[in-house]
């Protein structure tokens, strides 16, 4: 892709920025598009074009106003986010104009980076859109958050909630990979088929047309459970639990079926599960292993080349689309990594 020559860019640029605090599922109102005067980079600074944004559930945590493990966006800030884009015009000595970088500007067609906060490209090695996906945090959750935590072994039952998403679709070719049975809850037929039928896992069900989880799981694991990766939590991890084997292992990825409760619901008490199954519990946060990450991408893309693991982009196209991919994503509208083109 030919490089934006600066002297032909538009005289302004477009943001999302937050304008309310969503109550309940975000809607489109709580963001407004906003035009500014374009930037210009200054000393050690990058000026962008975004190519690909990401949107991602942890941005739901984001906009809630509470500090957890990061910052929260205020009212009038820009939409925090991974993106990826070209460089207009650098003022850092590690990137030239035309160079494909990733980077968290967020939610804008162009921004002025600071240079030592971006990464380089190579866009003969993968598509560039793979850096916000399979070879980008959510490739590098399941990779980490599983073997890290799930610790899996030949032959052991895996299942995973949140199958068909970036990081789920990713965590069971891993187990896959290491010669695990694996079974996946997701919420439409075509997603369960396409897990079954094109990646490979043993087993799926869809968890919005089955009236028992409990009886199900029993159904496709009658030898029990060993590892569990959590995305989801609430219902179906309440009704997983008890399913699990002595020593079993869960790995605490996401719980995006409360992140959009008004009201927490309450829930089973499930340390007696823990402690007569004497089982491993474990959250994360992928940043954990930031230090390890070119090992685990090498590794992604090194299953990629070989065919061992396949990656899917649920691609909505054009800047102003972004808010209604992101409320997509939450709703469960994309199979694979959700991405806005710009
Ligand atoms: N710990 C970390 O460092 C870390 C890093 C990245 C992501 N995460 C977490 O990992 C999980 C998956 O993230 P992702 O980026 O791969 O997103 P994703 O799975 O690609 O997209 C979100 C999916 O969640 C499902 N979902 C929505 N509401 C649900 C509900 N009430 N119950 C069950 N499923 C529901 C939808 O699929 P269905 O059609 O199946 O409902 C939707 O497609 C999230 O919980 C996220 O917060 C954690």
């Amino acid at each position: 892709m030919a490089p934006t020559n600066v002297r032909s860019l538009p005289n302004v640029a477009r943001q999302f920025k937050l304008a309310a605090r969503p109550v309940g599922m975000p809607k489109e109102s709580d963001f407004s598009l906003v035009e500014s005067p374009m930037p210009r980079a200054g000393e050690d600074q990058v000026l962008v074009k975004t190519l690909y944004l990401s949107v991602d559930p942890y941005m739901r945590g984001r906009i809630t106003g509470v500090r957890t493990y990061a910052d929260p966006v205020n009212i009038g800030d820009t939409m925090v986010g991974g993106a990826v884009g070209q460089v207009v015009e650098s003022h850092h000595a590690g990137f030239a104009a035309g160079e494909f970088i990733l980077g968290n500007w967020g939610w804008q067609e162009y921004a002025v980076v600071e240079g030592q906060t971006l990464h380089k490209l190579n866009p003969n090695l993968a598509p560039i859109s793979t850096a916000l996906g399979v070879l980008g945090m959510p490739g590098m959750t399941a990779y980490f958050g599983f073997l890290e935590i799930c610790r899996p072994q030949p032959g052991e039952v895996v299942v995973v909630s949140g199958a068909a998403g970036a990081v789920g679709s990713l965590v069971g070719q891993i187990a896959k990979v290491k010669g695990c049975r694996v079974v996946g809850i997701a919420g439409t037929e075509e997603k369960v088929h396409w897990l079954v039928n094109d990646l490979g896992f043993d087993a799926a069900f869809n968890y919005k047309s089955c009236a028992d989880y409990t009886a199900k799981l029993k159904e496709i694991c009658p030898l029990g459970i060993d590892c569990y990766f959590d995305n989801v939590g609430g219902a179906i991890t309440d009704c997983l639990f008890p399913l699990l084997n002595v020593f079993g292992r869960v790995s605490v990825c996401g719980q995006i079926s409360m992140y959009n409760l008004e009201k927490p619901e309450p829930g089973p008490r499930l340390l007696p599960f823990v402690l007569v199954k004497q089982l491993k519990v474990e959250g994360f946060i992928v940043t954990r292993w930031q230090g390890h990450w070119g090992e685990g991408i090498t590794q992604m893309a090194q299953w990629l080349k070989e065919g061992k693991i396949h990656y899917r982009e649920d691609i909505v196209e054009g800047f102003g689309s972004t808010v209604k991919a992101f409320i997509g994503m939450l709703q469960g509208e994309n199979t694979g990594k959700m991405l806005v083109k710009v």
